[in-house]
């Protein structure tokens, strides 16, 4: 494993296998009170720049369970809202802390935290990532599949952070990844050229979510605006008809498939109420497993 979590891109398949692994054990700990205070007197900086509620909860859970401390960061109230370069508060936290967890919007912010901190720093999601979103997912499919390789994930909607990491996530676990989007939502240029390198052509960017999900073992779709696009919200959910998780689409699937959902659900809109409720489990098994995910993370870059 590098130094940090900044995107999935950064990650070997062996990392990643790491981290789900080690994710599997922290919740066997965790469900059969085995002590794993692997972090103790350790402490997370967390860095809020964008609303949260499972980012920041499961974050600082997992570091008390893990015998360490976990402190919040709004960017309003702390001096990176009154503009404080990000180069001098990653060199003031990691005189204070051992960890660093920054939700923000540009991925560049992500990246020059990282390169200025001698800390570990991890994206707790940008406009272009969310890797310990997609971790949680990968480690939910294969906990209820038993594997990911040569599975079909199947996208339905904007070609946004989640998307984008998908992509990348699920590529490098051998699974075949289908996205559909509208025209003009795609997801990242730098994400679709990784996929142009995937062997076995295990690829595929369609317009129609019913070419999509064919023969699909797990349907994954989030919010048509994200966090930092609330006002173009009536144009998205015109550019998205046609786009919504519904019973009609998940006929087409195949038998027994998952759906999954990061989270906060605009439900009518990306997913049916109807298809929503059918998968809860499976959903709020996906948001638990953030804990477990995050968990392994934090464990295999902050330990001595
Ligand atoms: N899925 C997710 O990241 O949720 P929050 O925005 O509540 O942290
Ligand atoms: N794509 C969503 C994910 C929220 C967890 C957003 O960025 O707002």
């Amino acid at each position: 494993m590098k130094k940090d979590l900044l995107k999935l891109l950064d990650l070997t398949r062996e990392d990643i296998h790491e981290i789900l692994d080690t994710a599997d054990q922290m919740k066997f700990s965790q469900k059969h009170h085995i002590p794993h205070d692997h972090l103790k007197g350790k402490t997370l900086a967390m860095i809020f720049e964008k609303n949260s509620t499972r980012t920041r909860v499961s974050f600082e859970v997992g570091m008390y369970q893990l015998g360490g401390h976990a402190l919040f960061l709004s960017s309003h109230e702390s001096q990176i809202g009154r503009g404080e370069p990000v180069e001098d508060t990653a060199r003031v936290l990691a005189r204070y802390c051992d960890g660093i967890m920054i939700r923000t919007f540009a991925q560049t912010e992500v990246e020059e935290l990282a390169k200025k901190a001698s800390i570990p720093v991890i994206n707790g999601l940008t406009d272009f990532a969310h890797p310990c979103q997609v971790l949680a997912d990968l480690m939910t499919i294969r906990e209820r599949m038993t594997r990911l390789e040569g599975l079909k994930l199947a996208f339905i909607g904007d070609g946004n952070n989640m998307a984008n990491s998908l992509i990348v996530g699920g590529l490098k676990c051998g699974m075949d990844v289908s996205v559909a989007c509208p025209e003009g939502y795609d997801p990242d240029p730098v994400v679709l050229d990784f996929a142009k390198t995937a062997e076995g052509n295990r690829f595929e960017l369609v317009r129609s979510p019913a070419q999509a999900v064919a023969d699909a073992d797990v349907v994954i779709t989030d919010v048509w605006a994200s966090m930092g696009q609330e006002e173009e919200r009536a144009v998205r959910a015109k550019a998205f008809t046609g786009y919504c998780v519904d019973q009609k689409l998940m006929e087409l699937t195949h038998p027994g498939c998952m759906v999954q959902h990061c989270l906060p659900a605009h439900k009518g809109e990306e997913i049916s109420a109807e298809v929503f409720e059918a998968h809860a489990d499976e959903i709020f098994e996906e948001a638990e497993n953030r804990l477990h995910a995050q968990k392994a993370v934090l464990y295999l870059l902050m330990r001595d």
